[in-house]
């Protein structure tokens, strides 16, 4: 009886197919793995601070869980620099290190002071900080058309600061967009701000999504001012992540695991890890969720990410392994160490130093 369900059983595992298919499938599994290294390449580059490889909990956080309830353009300028330079991490980089010229004008003011650049750097830094203060003290003040500009002159200065911005504008470096009023009151031009600062990228007629993002005019600017209803990533980016992840990524994890269960592993570790992926998955997602109503859950979010991941390996590595003999066992042996090295190198040689790169800077503009 058990020698038969045994036979039946063995007729099943992956080893007993033609070779043809287990080519296929171990070159399926190998693409997964490279695939899935990008995408954590790509998480990187979207929600990583500077100086880290994946977002660590309080990206997540801010990513999924709620925030202080302020619109969108209000919390990027005031974000800090070292976010990723995007709609979830921070456009305060556009008043410094983004700014037109920015260079130029440290070189030219470390000239005309006769000090070094670094304490030039430090003097812009101090003053163009109002510019983004400014900004939201006008939001906080309720962001009024006939504050902004006035269309017929673009030189016009609406909007009267609050003392808490005013007082720490220095009489001896007036800036082009703060001056005082016949009140002898500070004032700013709100509108010739984020003209110079924003509407360089943000113009109609840029390609790609910057360009669909406008803030030439007072009414377009109007669109991210609202407040976000205190969450990070918004309904609807949300419900799409959600789809694509459950669909596409819920038919990649099929597959591994589906593999993954042929295999001629002990049945227990088969039951374990074949669904270990999608269930996890499941998790994750639903903690994306309930991020939004309380932050603790963004813990959930890496915790249940991180299990995907480890599962993922485990089929990949695992699988790759029963698919072949001794011999083809060799040259996935050394497949995966010639995969490791290369992993190695990219990541000592690109993006190591890169993370390197990011942190100085980052150190370097928060002094
Ligand atoms: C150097 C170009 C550049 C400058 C200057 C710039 N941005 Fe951006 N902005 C971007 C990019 C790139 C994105 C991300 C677009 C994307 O991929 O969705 C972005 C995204 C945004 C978003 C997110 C919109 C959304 O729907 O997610 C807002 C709001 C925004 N910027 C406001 C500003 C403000 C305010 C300023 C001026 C202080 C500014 N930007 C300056 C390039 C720029």
């Amino acid at each position: 009886m058990g020698s038969s369900l045994d036979l039946q059983r063995k007729s099943l595992v992956l080893r007993q197919l033609p070779s043809a298919a287990r080519v296929v499938l171990a070159a399926y599994l190998i693409s997964v793995g490279i695939g899935y290294f990008s995408a954590l390449v790509q998480l990187h580059f979207q929600h990583a601070s500077a100086g880290q490889f994946l977002p660590g909990p309080d990206e997540v956080k801010t990513a999924y869980g709620s925030r202080p309830n302020m619109g969108q353009l209000e919390r990027l300028v005031l974000a800090d620099e070292s976010r990723p330079f995007n709609g979830a991490g921070q456009m305060r980089e556009a008043f410094f290190r983004r700014a037109a010229g920015w260079r130029r004008d440290i070189r030219e003011l470390a000239k005309e002071k006769n000090v070094s650049e670094d304490e030039a750097e430090k003097l812009i830094r101090k003053h163009r900080g109002l510019e983004p203060d400014a900004i939201v003290a006008w939001i906080r003040a309720g962001a009024a058309k006939d504050t902004y500009k006035d269309s017929t002159d673009a030189k016009s200065y609406k909007f009267v600061l609050p003392e808490e911005v005013a007082s720490r504008i220095p009489d001896d470096a007036p800036s082009d967009f703060f001056k005082k009023n016949e009140d002898g009151k500070w004032t700013a031009n709100i509108g010739e701000i984020i003209d110079n600062r924003c509407v360089r990228c943000h113009k109609p007629g840029a390609r790609g999504a910057v360009g669909a993002i406008q803030l030439d005019e007072w009414e377009k600017v109007m669109d991210y001012v609202a407040p976000e209803g205190g969450s990070g990533m918004s309904l609807e980016k949300l419900a799409q992540s959600t789809h694509v992840h459950l669909l596409g990524f819920a038919m990649l994890y099929g597959l591994t695991g589906f593999i993954f269960s042929f295999t001629s592993y002990p049945a227990t570790i088969r039951t374990v890890l074949s669904p270990l992926p999608l269930v996890m998955q499941v998790l994750e997602i639903s903690c994306w969720w309930l991020a939004r109503a309380d932050a603790t859950f963004s813990l959930g979010i890496m915790a249940f990410g991180g299990l995907v991941a480890l599962g993922l390996g485990a089929q990949i590595v695992l699988g790759l392994f029963d698919l072949f003999d001794k011999k083809g066992k060799i040259v996935i042996a050394l497949l995966l160490i010639a995969g490791a090295a290369s992993v190695g190198v990219i990541y000592t040689q690109i993006i190591a130093p890169h993370i390197e790169h990011q942190k100085s800077s980052a150190i370097h503009s928060a002094s």
